[in-house]
């Protein structure tokens, strides 16, 4: 195998989530058994400009793989949008001799690794970290399945309280602009209604389902909604929904961050293993600039022009299967 890169660096960048230091730690030894050193980043591309920059083996690894959040810390870095802050960084890099990165975050993140590239020509890899699972080129991003499961349990507790009272509950979960952690949830605790952007349900089209409900006295209801959705998130729908369905008990529950903590999943374990490990042989093999995603059980290398610029798309049948179920 020949030998593109000497030394690299791994951060973590954007909203932390469950598997990031699962995917540090392949990342780190993959590269330690080719014989590279490895230095890591903290706080995200904040970090590079502000030289928090420190070599790891693979003791500074250890215990981590069950750890939700991620030991290099995380941030948002407006500095980096500029072209000063991107040169100050990439002068920390230089002064070590980092010759290729891993980044692992979200789309945001995918774009701070591609000004890298093309600016410096500094070889990038980019690894799909959110629990929005809103990235094109893969079917799983690390952190989601853990989200979702996270959501799950919460909702389950949720529809006991709500049996109990015979109560309409409205439970608004993450995904920023995608609904996959509603629809996924949705679906798994047996949701009436599922609110998601991809696939605008119109708040009239829940009115009229739920108020068939209630002629046939059901009087338990769940509706989740993915803080994306027109409506404006739980608080939004509940308002509507309370001044046209009165009789209805009408209860708002917004799980917010307890979904982007927890240990992390086998399922999210393995694919930051996988793409961690992945990462730093296509840094190796030259293949540079990609984000390492996996589709049907296989690597799959996207450019990462692509995966920033392409969305990630929504089966046919999804909300049609929604429906039925619920029915
Ligand atoms: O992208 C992950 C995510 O948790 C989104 O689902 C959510 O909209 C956002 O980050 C919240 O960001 P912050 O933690 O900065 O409030």
């Amino acid at each position: 195998m020949s030998k593109t890169v000497t030394k690299i660096g791994v951060l973590t960048s954007g909203g932390d989530s469950p598997g990031m230091n699962a995917a540090i730690r392949a990342a780190v030894r993959t590269a330690l058994y080719y014989g590279l050193e490895v230095f890591g980043i903290y706080r995200g591309y904040n970090g590079m400009i502000e030289d928090e920059i420190v070599q790891m083996d693979s003791r500074s690894v250890a215990n981590i793989i069950q750890r939700g959040g991620t030991i290099l810390k995380t941030a948002r870095s407006k500095e980096f949008y500029n072209e000063e802050g991107r040169k100050k960084a990439y002068a920390n890099l230089v002064k070590r001799g980092i010759d290729g990165l891993v980044v692992i975050g979200g789309n945001g993140s995918f774009t701070g690794a591609y000004k890298l590239s093309q600016e410096f020509g500094l070889p990038c890899v980019a690894l799909p970290g959110t629990i929005d699972k809103d990235l094109y080129g893969t079917d799983f991003t690390i952190g989601f399945d853990t989200a979702v499961n996270t959501a799950v349990q919460c909702i389950d507790k949720i529809r006991d309280t709500a049996d109990a009272h015979d109560r309409l509950f409205i439970v608004e979960v993450m995904g920023r602009h995608a609904g996959y952690i509603a629809l996924h949830s949705g679906i798994a605790t047996g949701a009436e209604n599922i609110l998601i952007p991809e696939e605008e349900t119109t708040i009239e089209e829940v009115i009229a389902s739920l108020s068939e409900k209630e002629k046939r006295k059901k009087l338990v209801n769940l509706v989740v909604v993915a803080e994306g959705h027109s409506s404006g998130g739980a608080n939004g729908v509940a308002e509507i929904l309370k001044a046209n369905l009165p009789n209805l008990d009408t209860r708002v529950t917004i799980l917010g961050h307890i979904q982007r903590g927890g240990s992390p999943t086998c399922l999210d374990r393995l694919i930051a293993s996988r793409m961690g490990y992945h990462a730093v042989e296509s840094l190796l093999e030259g293949r540079h600039n990609v984000m390492v995603g996996i589709l049907n059980n296989a690597m799959h290398y996207t450019p990462i022009e692509i995966a920033i610029r392409e969305k990630q798309r929504l089966g046919d049948d999804w909300m049609k299967m929604v429906k039925i179920l619920a029915s």
